[in-house]
């Protein structure tokens, strides 16, 4: 009963494409735009020191429904007409937002029904954004109204080159439990399963006696006295991502329908948002856009944001793809909210635009003086002109032009990772064999690994074809669906080299254990069963040490341990080799990574929970599979990033996150200062290179 997500196009057809942004055309700087919270004295201003900068783009009207409708039906566009013509007039474009991720406080008066209710059924209150149902016809209604009367009246303004639908769909209002969206999730269950019978036997409901035998007798699964069927869990995550994309499709329609022509897209928050399924969402926007924000106190956060921005142009289909938001600095919203150093917001910019987005957008233009986010950063800041963040905001931007020759090439990439959100919603339920069992820990994990060991990384659905990668890693696909797994026998038949990790193949996207042993779906791919699942205690440690006489795994010194935790497993070989075992723990003497010769290809499987560092051995193992050697010669710390044009021209990235110079060998020119290098390209401490080679 899986519902095959409908992926995006490759790519390949990225060659002759006009950008994200057609009526733009530019690499987009710029940010969020809330004038409204200043008297209109202070506009012109704004004007004059976005061109200052070099900004080109401006979303405006996210927040701004109770402004523009501040009574039912009663609109006041006056303000945001002459807002529109003063940035024209300017020459700044406009991405016009839909102001509905925050209903007017007279809807919610006039609709308490509409209120957002959580698993305990409590109706949570307003006065912040997003406190709404998503599945309430009166919000449907209401939104329907502003999104038409905002494209009839701006469809043809000039300045118009994008749709901003929302903001942050789920970011706040991700699951509702009200009757509205009980009702609404038995409709989904009809559409999904047609009759109760189907229903029943996919939930598994002769467990514990939950049989069904009417619609109105299902529940979403609200906070109850223990586990509630995984099954229903799974497909009210399903619902509720569907729930707000029927918000989505709407506004869209709207909008397609009454300005044709001008792209619409929604900001997602790709790795960050784990109730949305965005590889079902990038199919229906017209370009993809992505917000993101560092995680401060995380070392080397800059992997992070690479991952965030390579699983956003995987969504898109390996297309172009808008920055919609970072911060030029500190977040207001993080425990600590730490100020970027000096360059850090350069290296962050351009690391983003290295990855394939054609803009560096901000939230938000200019520091609001009140509200929620007053000590969030901004463009401008509460300091104005005379600070570090405006000075290297200007810089930003008269830095981007130089970099228009990688607008429309490809990142390229010889390494996928798969990710799949349906999975990351199993195997983070109750009562799986741990709760240690982390989705984006395994996925930052693996990741890193590969960042340090300079592949870039392509992310793929589990479903979509994986030719002309010569590496596919599979952190934690614990959902695996039977398409997912031919998918990868195929690939791997046919040559390709793949890493699993552990509690992958367990279940079918109904969360049912794939029969016959795990890892049922992949057993036959990786050669072996995994008889029992070892999650270990909190804190304890298992050894490994290379066999060494098995297979020649060229991690330099045969006998080098490594140390996992969390989990540990009987696995037991059916044509894999043992290439490193355990020896202690509750495993000790058993395999703990294996190798499987699998037609003329490689199934490479890692039983234990290993940190980026432990994972270095194991990847050059499986590098030598895939005949990929990580590149030469580059200092720690140094990201590389190459991208390839339809033309044939070739461009490298180089950032340079350390506080010394760094040397690596390249011969070209830097788009930024047209310095020539030949040999050896220096990267000046906290620099960037972005060389044409
Ligand atoms: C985003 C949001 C913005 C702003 C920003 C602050 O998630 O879309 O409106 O709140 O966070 O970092």
């Amino acid at each position: 009963m899986s519902q095959t997500p409908q992926l995006v196009a490759t790519g390949e057809d990225l060659a002759g494409r006009a950008g994200p942004l057609p009526r733009l055309a530019r690499l987009a700087y710029g940010g969020d735009y809330n004038p409204e919270q200043w008297p209109e004295s202070v506009w012109a201003e704004d004007v004059e020191l976005m061109r200052t900068a070099g900004v080109n783009l401006v979303s405006v009207g996210i927040f701004a429904w109770a402004l523009l409708e501040p009574a039912e039906r009663r609109y006041e566009f006056g303000w945001f007409d002459r807002l529109l013509d003063l940035l024209h007039d300017g020459g700044i474009a406009v991405d016009l937002a839909t102001p509905t991720a925050v209903p007017p406080a007279w809807f919610r008066r006039r609709h308490p029904e509409a209120t957002l209710v959580d698993r305990h059924g409590v109706r949570l209150g307003g006065g912040a954004r997003q406190s709404f149902c998503p599945s309430s016809p009166a919000y449907a209604e209401a939104s329907a109204r502003i999104t038409e009367q905002l494209a009839r009246r701006y469809a043809d303004h000039p300045a118009l080159v994008l749709w901003h639908s929302h903001n942050e769909y789920g970011g706040a209002n991700a699951l509702c439990y009200c009757p509205t969206s009980t009702d609404a999730f038995r409709d989904w269950l009809r559409d999904r399963y047609g009759d109760l019978a189907t229903l029943n036997a996919t939930w598994g409901t002769t467990f514990w006696g939950q049989r069904y035998g009417d619609w109105a007798e299902i529940e979403p699964p609200h906070a109850a006295p223990t586990s509630v069927n995984p099954t229903q869990q799974l497909d009210f995550l399903r619902f509720s991502s569907d729930a707000h994309l029927a918000n989505f499709r709407r506004e869209r329609d709207i909008l397609h329908r009454l300005s044709p022509g001008v792209p619409v897209t929604t900001n997602f928050m790709i790795a960050n948002c784990k109730t949305i399924d965005y590889w079902r969402w990038a199919a229906e926007v017209d370009v993809v856009s992505n917000d993101h924000y560092l995680r401060a106190e995380q070392p080397d956060n800059h992997i992070e944001l690479a991952m965030c921005a390579d699983l956003t142009r995987g969504v898109a289909g390996g297309r172009p793809w808008l920055l919609m938001e970072h911060a030029t600095s500190a977040v207001n919203w993080q425990p600590r909210n730490i100020a970027k150093r000096p360059g850090e917001l350069r290296r962050n910019s351009l690391a983003h635009l290295a990855r394939g987005a054609e803009s560096a957008l901000f939230f938000q233009w200019r520091a609001s003086r009140f509200g929620a986010e007053k000590f969030h950063s901004a463009m401008l800041p509460h300091g104005g002109t005379d600070t570090r963040v405006w000075r290297e905001v200007v810089a930003l931007g008269a830095d981007l032009p130089g970099l228009e020759p990688l607008r429309g090439t490809r990142v390229v990439a010889e390494v996928a990772v798969l990710w799949d959100w349906e999975s990351w919603w199993a195997v983070e339920l109750d009562w799986r064999p741990s709760t240690d069992l982390d989705y984006r820990e395994r996925m930052a994990a693996y990741y890193e690994r590969l960042w340090r060991d300079r592949f870039t990384v392509d992310f793929a659905h589990p479903e979509r074809a994986l030719d002309g990668y010569r590496l596919v890693v599979v952190p934690s696909l614990y959902l695996t669906t039977p398409a997912a797994a031919e998918n990868l026998r195929r690939y791997v038949a046919g040559g390709g080299t793949v890493l699993v990790s552990y509690f992958s193949g367990i279940v079918d996207a109904d969360d049912a254990v794939h029969p016959g042993g795990h890892p049922g779906a992949l057993r036959e791919l990786l050669g072996l069963t995994v008889e029992e699942f070892l999650p270990l205690r909190t804190g304890e440690t298992v050894r490994l040490d290379a066999d060494g006489t098995s297979v020649d795994t060229g991690a330099g010194v045969a006998r080098s341990e490594i140390v996992g935790d969390v989990w540990a497993e009987v696995v037991v070989p059916q044509g894999a080799v043992p290439v490193w075992s355990y020896l202690d723990g509750p495993a000790a003497g058993g395999p703990a990574v294996t190798r499987h010769v699998f037609g003329a290809g490689h199934a490479w499987y890692v039983s234990t929970r290993l940190s980026a560092a432990g994972l270095g051995p194991v990847l050059r193992a499986a590098y030598r599979d895939a005949g990929l050697v990580p590149p030469d010669g580059v200092p720690d710390g140094v990201e590389l990033v190459r991208r390839a044009g339809a033309d044939g021209s070739r461009f490298l990235v180089a950032i340079n996150h350390t506080d010394r110079d760094a040397g690596l060998p390249a011969t070209g020119t830097d788009l930024l200062d047209g310095t020539v290098h030949q040999g050896v390209c220096r990267v000046p401490a906290g620099g960037v290179r972005a060389l044409r080679i």
